[in-house]
């Protein structure tokens, strides 16, 4: 019977649909169709390359274009402050992710973003990662993460890298509460299946100092005479603070009559990006002036800080305002119109791509046409009857 030959590893394939085979270690041979030598090579954990899809001409991204409203978002934070308790268990970090409706997990293929809220007077222990992640503060003020003993300060707009396995906690030492952005790229870490993890010992790092980076990196276009020796592969400057951003962004602008001008964290040691898999950038966008309708290998993480505008992501218009986070995913063309001066914070697995010879772009002659309109989540009240997660917390 042929099923037994299969089983034993002998089989002959015969014209059509049927080829000649022989199989190391068979004994018997016999006629079988291409479906049942297909049942062959899966009962043996194989498959043959000719039943895959072929490849696509270009990218066809699980990744949607989608966005989060801070109206929606912001609640949520704040109730998780209400239920859930920051401790050096498993509840390490209060951050909610942005799961994209169409991949498994991650906000793109390669990353995670989260908006991360630490109450008044918290903290949040000290851990290190093989995973790098990048902070990108929104609202608070008096919260500084410690990276490796130097404390940075994280005033609203201020960028801080938080690099490969250096170790890392936050502190908010205010009277108010804090939410920032936390991208991370966690899940190329995990399907490269390369995560490391480890608590810090004493759970907060004792601080060396604060702005220590700053103080010897942070002069542009003047370089410490021992930054030629820093042996990491990723930005020795750890902060990047707003105001210096918001003061060149505006300089650029008085020098282009373009629709934007965009600026990326740099170490200022190589040049290169401030983390060797992550590309961050800020880019502001005159009102009025729509840009040039743009696409990228590589899905981004789009941040408002300010503005109100409005994004056309391959068809699909998506209207945004201060808080809001959206996703490009790769290879879509995305054309961006700001109704006020708007800075938006992008976040993108660039530099990876960059440095495996995979990333593209190219800009498009011609505006897409709209053919439809994102309708987000609306936004919600806090829900009071909300069941408290791990380690509940009172309602003050
Ligand atoms: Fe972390």
């Amino acid at each position: 019977m042929a099923s037994h030959e299969i089983a034993t590893g002998g089989l002959t394939m015969q014209e059509g649909n049927k080829q000649e085979a022989s199989l190391p270690g068979g004994v018997d041979t016999a006629e079988v169709s291409i479906e049942e030598f297909c049942g062959a090579l899966a009962s043996r954990d194989m498959a043959g390359l000719w039943s895959r899809p072929p490849m696509p001409a270009h990218p066809i991204p699980q990744t949607r274009a989608h966005l989060w409203r801070w109206d929606t978002v912001a609640p949520l934070a704040r109730q998780a402050g209400r239920v859930l308790e920051v401790d050096e268990g498993a509840a390490q970090r209060r951050a909610l992710q942005f799961c994209n409706p169409g991949l498994r997990i991650g906000t793109t293929e390669a990353l995670f973003g989260a908006y991360q809220y630490l109450d008044p007077g918290e903290k949040a222990p000290a851990h290190r990662h093989s995973p790098a992640a990048i902070r990108f503060m929104m609202t608070g003020s008096s919260v500084y993460t410690t990276v490796d003993g130097d404390a940075c300060w994280m005033e609203p707009g201020d960028f801080v890298l938080t690099p490969s396995w250096a170790w890392h906690d936050h502190t908010n030492q205010s009277d108010e509460p804090a939410i920032w952005l936390d991208v991370i790229d966690v899940v190329m870490v995990a399907t490269l299946e390369s995560i490391f993890f480890e608590d810090h010992p004493t759970g907060m790092q004792d601080v060396a100092g604060f702005s220590l980076s700053e103080e010897k990196f942070g002069h542009a276009g003047l370089q410490h005479s021992d930054g030629a020796a820093w042996p990491k592969p990723y930005s020795p400057l750890l902060r990047y603070p707003y105001a210096q951003v918001d003061a060149a962004l505006e300089a650029l602008q008085k020098q282009s009559d373009g629709p934007s001008v965009t600026l990326e964290y740099k170490n200022p040691v190589t040049g290169g990006p401030a983390l060797p898999t992550l590309t961050c950038q800020m880019t502001r966008i005159r009102p009025g002036k729509p840009t040039v309708p743009r696409r990228q290998t590589g899905g981004q993480i789009h941040t408002v800080f300010r503005g109100r505008g409005r994004s056309v992501i391959g068809g699909k218009e998506f209207t945004w305002g201060p808080g809001d986070v959206f996703v490009v995913p790769s290879w879509a063309t995305v054309e961006h119109e700001a109704e006020e001066t708007a800075d938006l914070f992008v976040a993108s697995d660039r530099a990876a791509l960059e440095a495996l010879h995979l990333y593209r772009e190219t800009e498009l002659p011609d505006r897409q046409q709209v053919t439809d309109i994102f309708e987000p989540a609306t936004a919600t009240e806090p829900d009071k009857a909300a069941p408290a997660v791990g380690r509940g917390r009172r309602e003050p």
